[in-house]
C-alpha cells in the first residue's frame, strides 16, 4: 500500500508541480522587458485548471466583439471559419457567417486572381493586403495577428483583458506623440492602439452586460480559444489518463503481491 500512495503522489506531484514550474521560467523571460509595467490582476476564467472549459456563450460574444471592433485592424489567420463549429454554430450556420466574407481566389482560366464569398474551409481574411499596408494605416504601428496573441504573451488571458480595460490620461511627465496613447499594462506604457472599446458599443442578444469589461472578458475567451482549441480534448485525455495510471498502478500492486506471496 505504502508504495501505491508513493506512485500516486509521484503522479499528482508532477501534475501540480511541472506547470506551476512552466509558469516561472515564463516569469523569468518576461521580467526583462517588464519595468514599469503593472501586473494585471488575477480574472476567474472557466477555462482555468484541470478541469477547466470554455464557455459557449462567452466564444459567441467574443467573436462577435472580434468581427464587429477588432478585425478592423487585426487579423486571424489561424483560424479557418470551420473551426467556428467549437463554438456551437452548426455547419449552416458557418457557412452563412463565412459567406459574409470575401476571399481572393485563383488564378482562374485567364490566370486572373478572383474575388469570391468565403467558404468554411477558408481563414478569416485580414483586414490587410500586407503588413506594409496594416503599418501605414495605424501610424506606423503593425495591429498584431490575434490567433496565437494568448499564448504570445506572458500570463496572456489577464494580460490582454487588463490592457483592453488598462487605457489612463497620461501623467503629466509623458510627452506623448499623435496617434500614441497611455495604458498601465502596455510594457513601457505607451501603446499605438487607440482604446478599441467603448460601453454599448457591440450589441448582444442574449442580454449579458454591454461594457468594455464584459466586451473585454468575452474577447479574451474567443482569443484563448482561438490560440488553444483543443485545451478541453486534451483536459480530458489527460484525466482519463491519470484514472487508468492510478487503477493500473494498483492492479499491479495487488499483482506483485500475489506473486511474491509464497516467497515469504
Ligand atoms: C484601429 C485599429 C485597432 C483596433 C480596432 C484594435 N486594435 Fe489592437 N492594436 C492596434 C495596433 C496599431 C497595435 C500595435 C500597438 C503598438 O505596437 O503600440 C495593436 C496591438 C494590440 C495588442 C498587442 C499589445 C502588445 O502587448 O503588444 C493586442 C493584444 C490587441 N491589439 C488586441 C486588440 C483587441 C482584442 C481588439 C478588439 C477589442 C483590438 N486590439 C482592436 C490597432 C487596433
Amino acid at each position: 500500500m505504502k508504495y501505491f500512495l508513493f506512485i500516486l503522489s509521484l503522479m499528482f506531484l508532477g501534475v501540480c508541480v511541472l506547470p506551476a514550474q512552466a509558469q516561472d521560467h515564463g516569469h523569468d523571460s518576461s521580467d526583462k522587458n517588464a519595468h514599469a509595467v503593472v501586473h494585471p490582476p488575477h480574472m476567474h476564467w472557466s477555462f482555468e485548471g484541470m478541469f477547466g472549459t470554455y464557455d459557449q456563450a462567452a466564444l459567441q460574444r467574443g467573436l462577435k466583439v472580434y468581427r464587429e471592433v477588432c478585425a478592423a485592424c487585426h487579423s486571424l489567420k489561424r483560424v479557418y471559419f470551420r473551426n467556428l463549429e467549437a463554438l456551437g454554430y452548426d455547419e449552416g450556420q458557418v457557412k452563412a457567417i463565412a459567406s459574409e466574407y470575401s476571399v481572393t481566389d485563383g488564378p482562374n482560366d485567364e490566370g486572373e486572381m478572383f474575388d469570391r464569398s468565403a467558404r468554411p474551409s477558408d481563414r478569416f481574411p485580414g483586414p490587410y493586403a500586407n503588413d506594409n499596408a496594416a503599418k501605414a494605416a495605424n501610424n506606423g504601428a503593425l495591429p498584431p495577428d490575434l490567433s496565437l496573441i494568448i499564448k504570445a504573451r506572458h500570463d496572456g488571458a489577464n494580460y490582454v483583458r487588463s490592457l483592453l480595460t488598462g487605457y489612463e490620461p497620461p501623467p503629466a511627465h509623458s510627452a506623448l506623440l499623435p496617434g500614441q496613447n497611455w495604458n498601465k499594462y502596455m510594457p513601457g506604457n505607451i501603446i499605438a492602439m487607440a482604446p478599441p472599446l467603448a460601453d454599448g458599443q457591440v450589441a448582444y442578444e442574449d442580454g449579458a452586460p454591454q461594457v468594455v469589461e464584459q466586451y473585454a472578458d468575452d474577447v479574451v475567451h474567443f482569443l484563448t480559444w482561438a490560440s488553444d482549441p483543443s485545451m478541453e480534448t486534451r483536459k480530458r485525455t489527460g484525466i482519463a489518463v491519470l484514472i487508468f495510471l492510478s487503477v493500473f498502478a494498483g492492479i499491479m500492486y495487488a499483482y506483485k503481491r500475489k506473486i511474491w506471496a509464497n516467497l515469504h
